[in-house]
């Protein structure tokens, strides 16, 4: 059973909550939110919502988990009886079938750029090439499903593997690697030429007129997106910490580990985007459009490649495991079944979903809402609307049901531990991260114009 389930190691644990946060958001969406967004000034903006909003909402997150050691549902339903909290866990549901679908598109497209880096697909490569390479892999009906698929049944057998076995082994692997090749793309990127630099000026150097309400939501929607928070998988995970373990420093280690492998993407990506004299705006398709000729006028191009589209994978892969294993854990606690049967069912529901996304780009392609195709609507959604309401909701449920006294006893062990910020961070959970959240999502939605 799931809630008898626990970490083997705090080093384990870490791995797999920084496993968890550290994904495609960090090196996918990161570099390209940053250069759509002006560069340095949003990257402030960003750090500025990790420290006041993102640090206490994941203290909170994690000390509900640990105190409820169950699934999300479990949780609610021992921490607050006879309430309606518990049905918070069919958000949790909704959002990581969401989150899922459309990180399997991405993900799987990773697996197809991976494959062919060794082929000459990227040779000669010109602006117009890789767009016609792009848009044919991408809407095929077929093929990117498959990859997807595919994806999605690596996943599957992750947490098959169970929370130890699977997912904290698989995290103390994937993870260390994950870092190494990051460092190695970093020092590649900024030894192109002398224009490598000016992608680092992009990235330190604020340029403040393109920030506007909009650039405040896509900070605070990446926010919560590449820190997992908001939607039960730091509670989740938390039920697997054990009780004598320091969630605070851990949360601080998650957060700056999180933090830390961004900026190197940032890196990693766009000096040698700058250096080949490429724009930094491409959007979703930066790493899928761009890099793939900067990788064909660099020498060993192939291998770089290869390294770079492995490393894509292993970060989206210690992410997807930890959102199937919300919904896992609800079936098993809550549903009574086993953690296979579980984990296939829910599998096969987040694929059937995941397929809608990947089309997207193909036979659905006109299917859209608001100038937003299908994959466009999931990304919103989630960052945008699904996990900042889930965060406020966690933060309410923190500094007003949950109350001072039972977060102090969770996140001092009992006493144990001296947390010196602990006033100030139930401060901003009961009156300030529910407020802000909600005006920045409304002020990005449009509401108050
Ligand atoms: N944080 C991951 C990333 O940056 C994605 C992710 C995993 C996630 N679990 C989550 C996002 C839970 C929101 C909620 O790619």
């Amino acid at each position: 059973m799931s809630n008898n389930e626990h970490f083997g190691s705090k080093i384990g644990a870490i791995a797999a909550l920084a496993g968890s946060a550290i994904g495609l958001g960090n090196i996918w969406k990161f570099p390209y939110l940053t250069g759509e967004n002006g560069g340095a000034a949003f990257i402030l903006i960003y750090i500025a919502c990790i420290c006041f909003i993102g640090i206490p909402i994941m203290l909170a997150e994690f000390s509900i988990g640990r105190r409820g050691g169950k699934d999300v549902y479990g949780t609610f339903k021992k921490l607050a009886p006879n309430t309606k909290w518990s049905a918070f866990s069919i958000i949790t549901v909704c959002t990581s079938a969401v989150i899922l679908s459309y990180y399997g598109t991405i993900a799987g497209w990773t697996m197809h750029y991976m494959c062919i880096s060794f082929t000459d697909a990227f040779q000669n490569a010109t602006p117009a090439s890789v767009e016609q390479l792009f848009t044919e892999f991408t809407s095929n009906p077929y093929h990117p499903v498959v990859w997807q698929i595919l994806f999605m049944i690596v996943t599957a057998a992750v947490i098959i593997g169970g929370v130890k076995n699977g997912i904290e082994r698989s995290s103390k692997v994937m993870m260390p690697i994950l870092f190494i090749i990051l460092i190695i793309l970093c020092f590649r990127s900024l030894t192109i030429n002398e224009h490598s630099i000016d992608g680092l000026a992009f990235l330190f150097k604020p340029n403040l007129e393109v920030v506007s309400a909009k650039t405040f939501m896509a900070a605070m929607g990446q926010a919560f997106f590449s820190l997992s928070v908001g939607m039960g998988v730091i509670m989740t995970y938390g039920a697997y910490v054990k009780k004598n373990e320091n969630i605070h420093q851990m949360a601080y280690q998650v957060v700056l580990s999180d933090t830390i492998v961004a900026i190197l993407a940032g890196i990693a990506i766009l000096p040698a985007t700058f250096a080949f004299g490429m724009a930094p705006n491409a959007g979703p398709g930066l790493v899928f459009l761009t890099l793939p000729q900067v990788f064909a006028q660099m020498p060993l191009g192939q291998l770089w490649s290869f390294i770079f589209f492995l490393l894509l994978i292993l970060a989206a892969l210690t992410s997807s495991i930890s959102l199937l294993e919300v919904t896992v854990a609800y079936f098993i606690n809550e549903l009574k079944m086993k953690r296979v049967t579980a984990t296939i069912i829910t599998t096969i529901i987040i694929s059937i979903v995941g397929v809608f996304t990947t089309i997207a780009f193909g036979p659905l392609k006109d299917t859209t809402l608001f100038g937003m195709n299908i994959f466009d609507i999931m990304d919103f959604t989630a960052s945008n609307i699904l996990l900042p309401l889930g965060g406020i909701l966690i933060c309410y449920f923190a500094g007003w049901v949950l109350g001072k006294d039972s977060l102090r006893d969770e996140i001092t062990n009992g006493n144990k531990l001296k947390i010196t910020l602990f006033g100030f961070y139930f401060f901003i959970m009961r009156y300030v991260a529910p407020v802000v959240v909600l005006l920045l999502m409304l002020n990005g939605l449009g509401i108050f114009n």
